[in-house]
């Protein structure tokens, strides 16, 4: 068995043609075994450990433990992503020790032991990866150069969200939501700093997103964008590009080097989106409770 790597020009049961080098090749549909999307550059496997730590500091939830190089994340079982372990040092691997200590952080807590399968990291033969729950792209671009500002938008920053804003982001405004637990959560940096944007229209809240500044494992400053939001009725007018436009330049002038943001693989409209802002592809990464 062996890999061909090349750009898909078309598939169907019978056949795949790809392009490589040059050439085209056609390989019979029943010698295919599976396929896989690459990053668009070549990802070096400690790079993308090395951006999980910028991202596992960017939404750490209320409490952390490392343990066997995963940072082991709790907060009020508010969000996967906070509530999650996720491998971040060369060390953290899928095995009866990483397994039962995880498994016991969890428990202890009440929540279940859920881990971050991070492509490449947890090797396909540990955890089937169309198994996972909410496979996930991480796209990254550079802050050079600095996008415009939000042009003609009134778009607020602010250090904590409002209740419009985390309800939003809550996914609920009902009156029972657990507010400030999820602004506790929303708020939450480690050895960072975030910011929440928001853009109003008659008093309501009509686009928002996160953005969070931390080191990743080897030091260096990243921008974390998240909770990217418009609403349904706006959408398609440009104001999802601006609040991004936006978070870009605070990250750039908080010393950010680049940025990144996670992307649910289903949501193909927003990936389109983010292309056209200059976000490419890094690596995939999606949850599996043990
Ligand atoms: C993704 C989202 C924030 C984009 O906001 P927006 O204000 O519509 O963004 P813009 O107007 O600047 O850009 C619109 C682009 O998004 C795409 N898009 C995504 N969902 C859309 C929708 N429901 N209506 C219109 N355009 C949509 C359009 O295709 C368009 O891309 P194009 O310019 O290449 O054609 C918004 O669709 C949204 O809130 N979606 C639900 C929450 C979500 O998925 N957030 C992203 C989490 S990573």
């Amino acid at each position: 068995m062996s890999d061909v790597t090349g750009v898909l020009e078309h598939h169907d049961d019978t056949v795949v043609t790809v392009r490589r080098d040059g050439e085209t090749l056609s390989i019979p549909g029943e010698l295919v075994v599976s396929m896989r999307v690459l990053s668009d550059t070549p990802v070096r496997i400690s790079a993308i450990r090395s951006l999980e730590w910028a991202a596992g500091r960017a939404w750490p939830g209320l409490e952390q433990h490392t343990a066997d190089g995963w940072l082991l994340r709790a907060g009020l079982g508010h969000s996967r992503r906070a509530n999650s372990a996720v491998p971040v040092d060369r060390h953290a691997t899928l095995n009866a020790a990483s397994v039962a200590a995880i498994g016991a952080w969890y428990r202890e807590r009440r929540l279940p032991a859920m881990i971050t399968v991070v492509e490449r990291v947890i090797p396909a033969a540990h955890i089937d990866p169309t198994t996972l729950e909410m496979p996930t792209a991480v796209m990254v671009r550079s802050l050079d150069p600095i996008p415009g500002a939000g042009v003609g938008l009134p778009i607020t920053l602010a250090d904590q969200p409002s209740d419009a804003w985390v309800r939003t982001y809550a996914g609920s405004r009902d009156c029972a939501i657990d507010v400030d637990g999820w602004r506790s959560v929303l708020c939450a940096v480690r050895d960072g700093v975030v910011g929440f944007a928001s853009v109003e229209a008659d008093g309501e809240l009509i686009a928002c997103g996160r953005a969070a500044v931390t080191a990743d494992g080897d030091g260096v400053s990243r921008l974390g964008i998240t909770a990217l939001w418009t609403a349904a009725s706006r959408r398609g007018t440009g104001i999802g590009s601006a609040v991004t436009d936006r978070l870009l330049a605070w990250g750039r002038g908080q010393g950010a080097e680049s940025a990144y943001l996670q992307v649910e693989l289903a949501n193909t409209d927003a990936i389109r989106l983010y292309r056209r802002l200059g976000f490419t592809r890094h690596h995939t990464y999606g949850y599996h409770t043990l």
